[in-house]
C-alpha cells in the first residue's frame, strides 16, 4: 500500500477550522498522547513559604479545577455585592477566578459605552471579534447593533452595552447553565451601577437569564418587563438579538417596532 502523503499545514488548519478550532490557547503545541504515556507526577511538595511564585499559567492549562459550580456561583454573589462602582467591578471581575471561561478566553469583556446612558443592552457572551479587542458588539452583529441604536438616535456615547457571560465561550459555543449562574452576579451588579431608565435584553438567552423567563423571545419581544435592580424597578424590553437578524432579516420589521417603543419611552 503506498502511504498517504503527510497534510499540509494548509490542509491541516482548514481540517481544525472545520473541526470548530478558531483560536491557539497557548504558544506552544501541548502532545495530550505524551502526557498519557507520562509515568504518574510525584506527590505535590509544598514549596517553602519564601520560594519565588512561578508566572501563573491558565488553571485549565495547569489542570486544575475551578471551584464547584455552587461555590463559584456564592462567590461571584458575594463579590459582585461589594462593588461599589464599576471600575471596582470590573476589577473583581479580572481577579475571579470561578468561571473556566475566563481561562480559554483571552480577556475579560467587560462593556462598551456611557456608564451614565439612560439605556443598556445586553447580549449573551463575546465572540471572535470582541474577544479579540475586549469590547462588546464589534463584530458583524456589533455593526447592525449600532445601525440600530443608531436608527433611534443612539450610539454608544449615549447607550451602554454589556453581555450576560463577560468571556468568549471556546470556538463560540453556548455557555453552560452553571457559567451563566456564574456569571449572573456580575451583569446583575453592573445593571444595578449603571441604573439606566430602560434595559433591552438582546436575544432569547439574555432576556431568559435577565428577565427570569422561560418564555421565547417570539413571545417576549415588544413585551415590557419590570425588572428588579436591587429595589429600584428599570423598564425592560427584549428584542431579538442582531446575530439572529442578519440570519433573518425579515424580523428587522419586528425589532424596528421593538425600537420605535424604546424610543418613545426615553422621550416621554
Ligand atoms: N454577541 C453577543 O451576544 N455579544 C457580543 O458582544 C457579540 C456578539
Amino acid at each position: 500500500m503506498i502511504p498517504e502523503p503527510a497534510p499540509t499545514v494548509r490542509e491541516l488548519l482548514a481540517f481544525y477550522l472545520e473541526a470548530g478550532v478558531d483560536c491557539a490557547l497557548a504558544e506552544e503545541p501541548i502532545d495530550r498522547l505524551a502526557e498519557l504515556d507520562a509515568p504518574p507526577p510525584a506527590p505535590r511538595v509544598a514549596p517553602p513559604v519564601e520560594a519565588p511564585r512561578p508566572v501563573a499559567a491558565p488553571a485549565a492549562m495547569r489542570g486544575e479545577a475551578t471551584p464547584a459550580p455552587d461555590i463559584a456561583i456564592a462567590s461571584a454573589r458575594e463579590a459582585a455585592r461589594t462593588a461599589p462602582t464599576l471600575e471596582a467591578l470590573r476589577e473583581l471581575m479580572q481577579s475571579f477566578e470561578g468561571c473556566a471561561l475566563k481561562h480559554t478566553a483571552t480577556r475579560l469583556v467587560f462593556a462598551d459605552g456611557n456608564p451614565q446612558a439612560r439605556i443598556m443592552f445586553v447580549g449573551e457572551a463575546p465572540g471572535r471579534d470582541e474577544d479579540i479587542e475586549g469590547l462588546p458588539f464589534v463584530g458583524r452583529s456589533g455593526k447592525l447593533l449600532d445601525l440600530m441604536i443608531g436608527a433611534i438616535g443612539l450610539n454608544r456615547s449615549t447607550a451602554y452595552i454589556a453581555n450576560v457571560i463577560p468571556w468568549r465561550p471556546p470556538g463560540n459555543r453556548t455557555p453552560t447553565p452553571q457559567e451563566t449562574q456564574i456569571c449572573l452576579p456580575f451583569i446583575q451588579r453592573q445593571i444595578e451601577l449603571v441604573n439606566p431608565d430602560v434595559l433591552v435584553t438582546l436575544g432569547n438567552p439574555s432576556t431568559q437569564t435577565l428577565l427570569g423567563t422561560r418564555e421565547g423571545i417570539m413571545r417576549t419581544r415588544g413585551r415590557w418587563f419590570d425588572y428588579d435592580a436591587g429595589g429600584r424597578t428599570i423598564r425592560a424590553l427584549p428584542t431579538f438579538h442582531p446575530a439572529y437578524l442578519l440570519r433573518s432579516p425579515s424580523y428587522k420589521r419586528l425589532a424596528w417596532q421593538d425600537l420605535r417603543a424604546i424610543a418613545k419611552v426615553l422621550a416621554g
